[in-house]
C-alpha cells in the first residue's frame, strides 16, 4: 500500500484485536456468489476459521496460478521486487506449491535496469494527470493491458504487491469460481453504505456482498480478473473524481474499487485470515503464508512496539525511498514479535544472496 493515514493506524492501534474478532463471528453465504455449485451444496464459510474440510480437503489436480505484480521503476518499487522475487524462487519448487510463472507488470512505459534478472510486462501508464497523483490508480489499467497482452500459461492469477514475501509455498487458496482475498480489518463497506451505493446500485443486492478486500493479495481464475479488470479500472477513476469518495476513501480508495468491480460481476472471495499477516501488529508467522511490509515496526531496546514514533531499533520500508535497504540489518533487540524477526532475516538473506544489491 502506499502511505497510512493518521486516522487508520490510530484505528489500527486501537481496533484492530477488536475488527478481527468481530470477522470471526460472521459468517457470509456464498452460495450466491457467481452461482457456482460447490460439491452440489449450498456452501457456508466462517471466513476466518478456514473452508470447511469437504472444501478444504477435496482431491483435485494441481492449479496452478501465475504470479502478476505490479511495479514502478522508483527505486523503492525496485527493491521491494527484487527481494520479492528472490522469495518467491526460493518457495516456488517446493512440496505444497502451487506457483507458477512470473510476471512484474511494470506500468512505468519504458523498460528498466531489471528487466534481466525478473521476468517483465512494460505497461502504459494512465494518461498523464489521469492518476491525479495516485499512483496505485495505474495498477488496474496494468492489469487490463496484461490480460490483453500476455499469453497466459495458468488458469489462475495471484495479485502480488512489492511488498509482500512468500513465508512458504503457496497453494491455491480459490476454489473453481471462488476467488480467495485476505480480509483487510480497514475495508467496511457497509460504513460507507452511502458512497458504496453511488457505485453499487441496489439492484445488485445487499452492500454486505461487497467484501472486506482489495485486489491483492487475490487468486482469481484468469476469466473473472479479466472481466472484473476492466470495471476495476473505470469505478477508480470515477471514486477517484469523486471529491467525497476520494475523501472517504484516501489511500485505499484502489482497494474499495476491487471491492466493488468484484461485486458488481457477482463474484465473492473466499475470505482467508492466514492468507496474509502485517507486522507489527500481526506477531506470529505460524501457517501464514505472504508476509506484507507495509507498517514501519519501531522498538525500545526493551522489545516494546513505539509505533508512531522513531524506535531505538526500526525497519520501516518508508526509510529507504531514495536506495535499498542494507545489506545485514541488525536483529531487532529481545522481546520482539517473531513475526518482525522472521521479516528482518528473510530480507537479510534475500539482500546477501541477490548479486550487485547495492550497485544496480
Ligand atoms: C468504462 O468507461 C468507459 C467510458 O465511460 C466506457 O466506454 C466503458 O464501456 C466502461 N467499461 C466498463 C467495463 O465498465
Ligand atoms: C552482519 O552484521 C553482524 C553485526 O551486526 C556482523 O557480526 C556480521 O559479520 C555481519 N555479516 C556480514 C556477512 O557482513
Amino acid at each position: 500500500m502506499a502511505r497510512a493515514s493518521p486516522l487508520v493506524i490510530i484505528f489500527l492501534v486501537l481496533g484492530s484485536s477488536i475488527a478481527t474478532y468481530n470477522l470471526v463471528t460472521m459468517v457470509i453465504h456464498y452460495g450466491s456468489s457467481e452461482r457456482v455449485a460447490i460439491d452440489d451444496k449450498t456452501l457456508f464459510v466462517d471466513p476466518i476459521t478456514e473452508m470447511p474440510a469437504h472444501v478444504k480437503n477435496r482431491k483435485r489436480p494441481k492449479a496452478t496460478f501465475h504470479v502478476a505484480l505490479t511495479a514502478t521503476d522508483a527505486i523503492y518499487s525496485k527493491w521491494q521486487c527484487r527481494i520479492m522475487y528472490y522469495w518467491y524462487k526460493r518457495q516456488k519448487n517446493l512440496p505444497g506449491s502451487e506457483m507458477g510463472g512470473f510476471t512484474r507488470i511494470l506500468h512505468s512505459g519504458r523498460p528498466d535496469n531489471l528487466m534481466d534478472e525478473i521476468p517483465t510486462l512494460v505497461v502504459d501508464p494512465l494518461p498523464e494527470g489521469r492518476d491525479r497523483g495516485y499512483i496505485v490508480l495505474n495498477r488496474p489499467w496494468a492489469f487490463v493491458q496484461w490480460l490483453e497482452k500476455a499469453t497466459i500459461e495458468e488458469e489462475y492469477v495471484l495479485m502480488a504487491e512489492p511488498d509482500h514475501i512468500f513465508l512458504r509455498p503457496l497453494p491455491n487458496l480459490a476454489h473453481l469460481g471462488l476467488p480467495a482475498a485476505f480480509p483487510f480489518s480497514y475495508i467496511q463497506p457497509e460504513k460507507h453504505e452511502k458512497i458504496i451505493r453511488k457505485y453499487y446500485p441496489e439492484e445488485y443486492g445487499p452492500v454486505k456482498d461487497v467484501d472486506p478486500i482489495g485486489n491483492s493479495p487475490v487468486i482469481i481464475r484468469k476469466d473473472l480478473i479479466a472481466k472484473i479488470a476492466p470495471t476495476w479500472m473505470n469505478v477508480s477513476l470515477k471514486m477517484k473524481y469523486d471529491p467525497e469518495t476520494d475523501k472517504a476513501f484516501g489511500w485505499v480508495l484502489e482497494m474499495y474499487a476491487y471491492a466493488v468491480a468484484s461485486a458488481l460481476h457477482g463474484v465473492r472471495h473466499i475470505l482467508w485470515k492466514d492468507f496474509m499477516l502485517q507486522p507489527p501488529w500481526d506477531l506470529e508467522t505460524t501457517n501464514k503464508y505472504i508476509l506484507h511490509y507495509t507498517y514501519g515496526c519501531d522498538y525500545n531496546l526493551k522489545g516494546e512496539l513505539t509505533y508512531g514514533t522513531i524506535g531505538e531499533w526500526r525497519f520501516d520500508k518508508r526509510s529507504h525511498g531514495a536506495g535499498p535497504m542494507p545489506r545485514n540489518l541488525s536483529l531487532p533487540p529481545p522481546g520482539v514479535p517473531e513475526s518482525v524477526v522472521t521479516l528482518v532475516k528473510m530480507v537479510n538473506e534475500a539482500t546477501a544472496n541477490i548479486p550487485n544489491w547495492d550497485t544496480l
